[in-house]
């Protein structure tokens, strides 16, 4: 039996930065209603050229770094998203390219704002049962390509960004103490996102997603009853967790919850009687980013130097779904110091292995070339060339 402990950490924020005040320019909001109501002032919104599975390939590539672990000693890569570039091939391929792992499974997981915790409960499993040795756990969105930007009540939320961390088997006890997952899909229209390929939810209709006024593929969210589960499931979620791994909530050094606003966690502060101090919240600056917000936190966390060797620390998340999960770590690293040439030696890496991937493609169609099959371009080409009737006989 192997101990998973979070050996390293990466996030990812787009450059381009948009404040409440930006928002109040595009639908009847202000500064003060956003931030009185959520708690956030900002958040992130992706380039032109950036998907989702770039950003999760800069969390995960710094993510490797801190862990010192090469690309190709990576074993299971999970990107928990809800805005994949495609349903397949999955982000987590993509990122798995990105980075040369050519040693690693890799799939996208769907659980929402959850996913993170989920990931996080997969892979410390898979590594606890020996199936893998380390696993890549990454949450990344760009949820900004999803939004309704007229819908004031979502569009003021949500941000893009990516967290990573790196799983590692040790027989040193610690690491992922305990996990729970849950779900209660009988709450699912309450927080939907239809998918990309397809227009109607084919839980609720068109007729129904019209008549209430719904856009396709866009975020729809019934925000006070969303609200109102959340307040609920981070409180028992904590509780079921800490217990599980035999300890208390006196025994919590941090709690990393997701970020989706700062009253959720203010209400499970109450019920708990767990003061915020030992909430952490970035919140104010990344807004909700969904299956990244907990890595992403994690990794400020860190930087404010709030996690120590030893110190038990809870995630927890909540989301679409509708679905729920936390998960108690015991903390076992310092951050090592990165120097700048290491760093960017590492990042050559990553150049040799989009080389490499090239010529892969490159060599797949000289192959199909030189066997005579005709090359992506030619076969369309001869799909859409209009076609005699054949004479019957
Ligand atoms: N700016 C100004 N007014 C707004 C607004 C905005 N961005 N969004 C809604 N309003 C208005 C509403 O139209 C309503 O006006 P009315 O009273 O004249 O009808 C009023 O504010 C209250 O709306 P309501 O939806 O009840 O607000 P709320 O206090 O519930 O706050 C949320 C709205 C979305 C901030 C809150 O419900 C929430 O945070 N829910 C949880 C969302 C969440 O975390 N989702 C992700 C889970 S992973």
């Amino acid at each position: 039996m192997k101990y998973a402990h979070i050996v390293g950490w990466g996030s990812y924020l787009p450059e381009k930065i948009l404040t409440n005040n930006d928002l109040a320019r595009m639908v009847e909001t202000s500064d003060e209603w956003i931030y009185t109501r959520t708690g956030i002032k900002e958040r992130h919104i992706a380039g032109e050229r950036e998907t989702t599975a770039t950003l999760a390939f800069e969390a995960a590539a710094r993510a490797l770094a801190v862990a010192d672990l090469h690309p190709s000693q990576v074993e299971l890569i999970i990107v928990a998203t809800s805005t994949p570039e495609y349903i397949f091939p999955s982000t987590a391929c993509r990122v798995q390219d990105y980075l040369g792992a050519a040693r690693a499974g890799a799939f996208d997981l769907s659980a929402a704002c959850s996913g993170f915790v989920y990931g996080l409960s997969m892979a410390a499993n898979a590594i606890a049962t020996g199936s893998v040795r380390n696993a890549l756990v990454v949450g990344a969105e760009t949820l900004s390509r999803v939004i309704d930007w007229q819908d004031r009540g979502t569009c003021i939320l949500f941000g893009d960004g990516a967290g990573a961390v790196v799983l590692k088997g040790m027989s040193v006890p610690g690491g992922v103490l305990a996990s729970t997952l849950r779900s209660d899909g009988s709450g699912g229209e309450l927080l939907t996102l239809p998918a990309v390929y397809h227009n109607p939810v084919p839980m609720l209709g068109p007729e129904y997603l019209l008549q209430n006024g719904h856009k396709k593929n866009t975020i729809h969210m019934n925000g006070r009853q969303v609200f109102r589960f959340a307040t609920k499931v981070v409180a028992d979620a904590i509780e079921e967790v800490v217990h599980k791994a035999g300890l208390t909530l006196n025994d919590i050094d941090l709690i990393v919850p997701h970020q989706a606003n700062v009253r959720i966690i203010e209400s499970a502060s109450k019920r708990l009687k767990i003061p915020m101090e030992k909430f952490f919240l970035n919140v104010d600056r990344a807004g909700n980013t969904s299956a990244a917000s907990i890595p992403v936190a994690l990794c400020d966390a860190v930087a404010a130097n709030r996690l120590k060797p030893n110190d038990n620390v809870v995630f927890v998340g909540f989301g679409g779904g509708l679905t729920w999960g936390a998960a108690v770590v015991k903390w076992a690293v310092t951050p090592p110091e990165v120097s700048l040439l290491d760093r960017e030696w590492k990042r050559a890496r990553y150049i040799a292995a989009r080389t490499r991937s090239r010529m892969r493609k490159w060599g797949r169609r000289v192959g199909a070339w030189l066997g005579g099959s005709p090359t992506p371009e030619a076969r369309l080409k001869d799909a859409n060339r209009p076609r005699r009737r054949k004479r019957r006989q």
